[in-house]
């Protein structure tokens, strides 16, 4: 059989280097996987409590409510004023999701018809350009080597009028590039002026470094006329599992994901809304301890590969290392570099192709091991660069 939907989404890049890395750990080989950004680290303790306790209620096994518990959509507006001074109406102006993905998936299948336009930065999360795919839309890639040449690039193809939505994120997974408020402030400009509506995600807003602090789309003036951020607990609060996240913003997109969602699901489970609530409402001592552990792990990396030759820029933020393909290798793309990385390194990496054409030249290391075996990751990738 065979279906037209599925045909235009491929496997993930990554799978054929997670199959080999599969078939290595069974011959017993001891991979470093800096592969899928998948997060190591515990849920905090008073999340994880928060959860256990509201699962002893039998009230809350009954189906929970689409949008998300008013509670939680409170939190979320709180969260939004005390960490970007932006405010947010709970009611209209935010709806919980499961996870971004999920969110944004269904936001792009609201917001679209088949054959509409949709621009969508590259190289970036897969599901960035696929959402879009998925809904049958077509989609245009916007480079993003630096935040001008994004913004070249916007301007020059949002002034040919192609081009309905604009997904983009920032800090960015993979380049980890991140910007400063101006950049959204023209953003939201050439918006206006080119009636592009923005889905911004937020994913890595609390993962920054060295006194940087990453900007709210929102808090760029009119950004609400325009658009809505999505933001995920997955990474902050170190919930992937938990499949819990948040769009916030323009009224009417909020509402659009509202209605398809309410026939698409019953919202998450309630104990998860009551827990991600308190992750929120609650003491934030635990993110910053989170970022902490990915800054030490960046730096033992970076510091790693730099001292192999391999020249790398510490990320001001995310919990990923963006790296050019050392000269010598370059010329076998990223795909198999990622492959010769695992067979003589034992080291799993993404290969910058995964990410979209932008990002071949590029593999991406995910800091999702701990400092020791990162370090042990080195070892490998020196044998690899000495052969
Ligand atoms: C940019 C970006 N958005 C969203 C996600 C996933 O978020 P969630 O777990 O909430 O679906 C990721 C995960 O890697 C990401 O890199």
């Amino acid at each position: 059989m065979e279906f037209e939907r599925i045909k235009q989404i491929p496997p993930y890049a990554l799978g054929v280097v997670v199959a080999m890395m599969t078939e290595a750990r069974k011959r017993g080989e001891d991979v470093i996987n800096l592969g899928m950004g998948n997060p190591d680290l515990p849920t905090p303790p008073h999340i994880v409590a928060k959860m256990k306790e509201a699962t002893d209620k039998p009230k809350n096994h009954r189906y929970s409510v689409s949008r998300g518990i008013p509670k939680l959509r409170m939190a979320i507006c709180k969260w939004y004023q005390r960490n970007f001074g932006v405010e947010l109406d709970w009611d209209s102006e935010a709806i919980a999701t499961m996870g971004a993905k999920e969110g944004l998936s269904h936001l792009i299948y609201a917001l679209t018809m088949p054959g509409d336009t949709v621009l969508v930065q590259n190289p970036t999360y897969p599901i960035h350009t696929y959402a879009a795919i998925i809904a049958g839309a077509q989609t245009i890639p916007i480079r993003s080597d630096s935040p001008e040449i994004f913004l070249e690039q916007l301007e020059e193809i949002a002034r040919t009028g192609k081009g309905k939505i604009l997904i983009f994120s920032f800090p960015s997974n993979p380049t980890t590039l991140a910007v400063e408020l101006a950049f959204f402030e023209r953003v939201v400009a050439l918006a206006k002026q080119y009636q592009l509506l923005l889905v911004h995600d937020l994913a890595y807003a609390d993962i920054v470094f060295d006194g940087y602090q990453a900007p709210s789309l929102l808090q760029a003036k009119g950004a609400k006329d325009v658009g809505v951020e999505i933001y995920s607990l997955s990474k902050g609060y170190s919930m992937p599992g938990w499949r819990v996240g948040f769009v916030v913003g323009n009224r009417e997109m909020v509402t659009a994901l509202t209605r398809i969602k309410s026939y698409l699901d019953y919202g998450m489970f309630a104990p998860i809304q009551i827990a991600a609530t308190v992750a929120l409402d609650g003491p934030q001592a635990c993110v910053k301890e989170i970022v902490e552990i990915y800054r030490r792990r960046r730096d033992v990396l970076c510091d790693g590969l730099n001292g192999l030759g391999w020249a790398v820029e510490k990320p001001k933020a995310t919990m990923f290392v963006w790296a050019k393909i050392p000269e010598h290798f370059a010329s076998m793309g990223s795909l198999e570099f990622a492959k010769r990385l695992l067979t003589k390194g034992l080291v799993t990496v993404s290969p910058g192709i995964g990410f979209g054409p932008f990002g071949e030249g590029y593999v991406r290391f995910a800091l999702v091991e701990n400092e020791k075996r990162i370090r042990q990751a080195v070892r490998g990738i020196k044998k690899v660069m000495n052969l």
